[in-house]
């Protein structure tokens, strides 16, 4: 396993490998890994000769200063979680200055309205601080392919977008959501819960099941009447937003059209934890 802070060193190993005819996945995360971001590494690892994993904090993509003083900082245990997995690693930990230069700033992108869809409507900016340091990861580290959980499947849709328009050459992976042993998406914010709102928190899960069950027979906007019933009788819980989108353009599905693909989405609070999962309909 090497470690690389210096975009410069990074690029001559990869340049090298690349010589060397071999392939390059990237899993792109901001460390305090979890089982989640290992099986991306291990899907990663599975499709490619060499892995370059990236932990970096990145401060363009918090809309809150306060999310981003409280985000979990683990880089000792985290390299050493990569280094169990006993896979041909490389992890880039680029400070702020070496990603950024002195202007830590996001670039502005339109994502097709891709970017005005729920996380974009209580993230101000969010998306274009992801657009922007995803578009500098990939410069650095020209990946064949990239790995991406679909949580965040908004964020994946929005990755999927850049590299179409900015022209860059490598494919997309998405991979399917791990979850707690009580269904709750796995993610570094689920730390931050008490064991108490870690059991309340299974909720949004088994909520997006009956959501499933129910999208055979009923129409979106009853549905989406009963998870906001559903939600108030769980005070521990505080929705954010609840959709039902197109899973391709993320437009809000008003009336059910046949032949189109549809997901469903949750943002909710647990205590003061902001939570997002989804499932396929
Ligand atoms: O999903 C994440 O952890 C981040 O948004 C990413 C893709 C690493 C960009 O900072």
């Amino acid at each position: 396993m090497q470690i690389f802070k210096e975009k410069a060193a990074l690029k001559r190993a990869i340049r090298s490998l690349k010589q060397e005819g071999k392939s390059v996945g990237f899993v792109p995360t901001m460390g305090a890994l979890h089982r989640g971001h290992l099986s991306l590494v291990t899907q990663a690892a599975a499709a490619s000769d060499t892995v370059v994993v990236s932990i970096f904090i990145n401060p363009t993509q918090f809309d809150n200063p306060e999310d981003l003083n409280n985000y979990p900082r683990t880089l000792d245990s985290d390299i050493l979680l990569l280094k169990n997995l006993g896979q041909n690693l490389i992890i880039f930990t680029p400070s702020a200055s070496e990603l950024y230069g002195n202007d830590i700033k996001a670039e502005h992108f339109a994502f097709d309205g891709l970017e005005d869809e729920m996380e974009g409507k209580y993230r101000t900016g969010h998306f274009d601080g992801v657009g922007t340091v995803v578009k500098k990861l990939f410069e650095i580290v020209k990946p064949d392919k990239a790995f991406f959980g679909e949580k965040d499947y908004q964020q994946l849709q929005i990755i999927r977008k850049l590299t179409e328009k900015a022209g860059l050459l490598v494919e997309i992976i998405g991979c399917p959501i791990d979850r707690e042993e009580n269904g709750l998406a796995r993610s570094s914010r689920n730390e931050r819960l008490t064991p108490e709102l870690r059991d309340e928190a299974a909720f949004i899960y088994q909520t997006l099941l009956s959501v499933r069950d129910k999208f055979g027979t009923e129409s979106a906007t009853k549905i989406n009447k009963w998870v906001n019933s559903e939600f108030e009788k769980h005070p521990a819980l505080r929705l954010e937003y609840f959709e039902i989108a197109d899973n391709d353009s993320l437009k809000t599905a008003k009336e059910k059209e046949s032949g189109k693909v549809y997901r469903a989405f949750i943002a909710a609070y647990a205590g003061e934890i902001r939570l997002i999962d989804n499932i396929a309909l």
